[in-house]
């Protein structure tokens, strides 16, 4: 548990933070202070939990929801937050999802589209536009999630997703250079095999088993293990001589 007022007086963007790691991240960022814009995901209907509600009230939490997936989604989300905040000092782009399990051989010209815009267009077209409120915040931090599969190209089916999540490492890493003359640190979580609904999604339980015995500390990962992460590379005070790094939270699945 960080400081409770370590954000205090900050503005946090948090994409994806509807569930999963992304939701952890904003109460996180939230139990210390910062007021933060939760972006919910594609707004489909469901339950929000009391601690977001109950920030939303106090007017620290400011929820939105936008398909980054179609062309528009991310600019619009844009022009929401800059509504909402006139300085950003910490953007976790975390939105993102493999989309399904896709042969390389039937992929779809669609399929390819969407996990592309999804998971690597939308990061570049929602830091871009956020950019001119980071470098008027001073020291500000964006903070990209990538993936364990960005290094080892993943399991099969996830080709295009796990590229993209190599791209945005890549990317993260040119921006860290190109933005430290604007006081602008760029970093990126790395996560492992995370129970989140993603897993839920597109892998068996007996594929999360066989995964559960090779990682050394005996476990899949939780959204608690990843959160802490996020919060630390996004503090000046803890990590403001880190840039351009991609911090592997992964239980020793890889070490290299
Ligand atoms: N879980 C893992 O093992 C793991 C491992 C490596 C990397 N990651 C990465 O970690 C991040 C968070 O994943 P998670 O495990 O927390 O998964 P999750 O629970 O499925 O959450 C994914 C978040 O991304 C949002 N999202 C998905 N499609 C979207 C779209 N078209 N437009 C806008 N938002 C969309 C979701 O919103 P909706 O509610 O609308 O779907 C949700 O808020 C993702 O970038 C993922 O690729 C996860």
């Amino acid at each position: 548990m960080f400081h409770p007022k370590l954000f205090e007086n900050r503005n946090v963007v948090v994409t994806g933070g509807g569930r999963g790691i992304g939701l952890e991240v904003a109460r996180q960022f939230l139990d210390c202070g910062a007021r933060v814009l939760v972006h919910l995901g594609r707004g489909a209907e469901r339950d929000l939990p009391d601690f977001l509600l109950t920030a939303e009230e106090d007017r620290r939490a400011f929820l939105v929801t936008a398909d980054f997936s179609t062309p528009g989604g991310t600019s619009g989300f844009a022009e929401k937050v800059l509504a909402t905040f006139d300085r950003v000092h910490v953007l976790v782009n975390n939105a993102g999802t493999m989309v399904g399990r896709f042969p390389a051989d039937a992929l779809t010209d669609a399929q390819y589209e969407t996990i592309v815009r999804l998971n690597q267009t939308s990061v570049v077209e929602v830091t871009r536009a956020l950019l001119p409120a980071m470098r008027a915040a001073q020291e500000a931090a964006i903070v990209n999630t990538v993936s364990i599969s960005a290094l080892t190209g993943g399991s099969p089916g996830s080709a295009v997703y796990s590229a993209s999540k190599a791209f945005v490492a890549t990317y993260s890493k040119a921006l860290a250079r190109e933005l430290a003359p604007n006081g602008i640190r760029v970093n990126c979580v790395s996560p492992g095999t995370i129970e989140t609904d993603f897993h839920q999604r597109y892998s068996s339980p007996e594929k999360l088993e066989q995964t559960r015995k090779g990682i050394p500390l005996q476990r899949l990962g939780t959204s608690e293990d990843c959160a802490p992460a996020y919060l630390f590379l996004s503090a000046p005070s803890l990590s403001g001589y880190i840039t351009g790094q991609v911090l592997e939270i992964n239980g020793g699945q890889l070490i290299c």
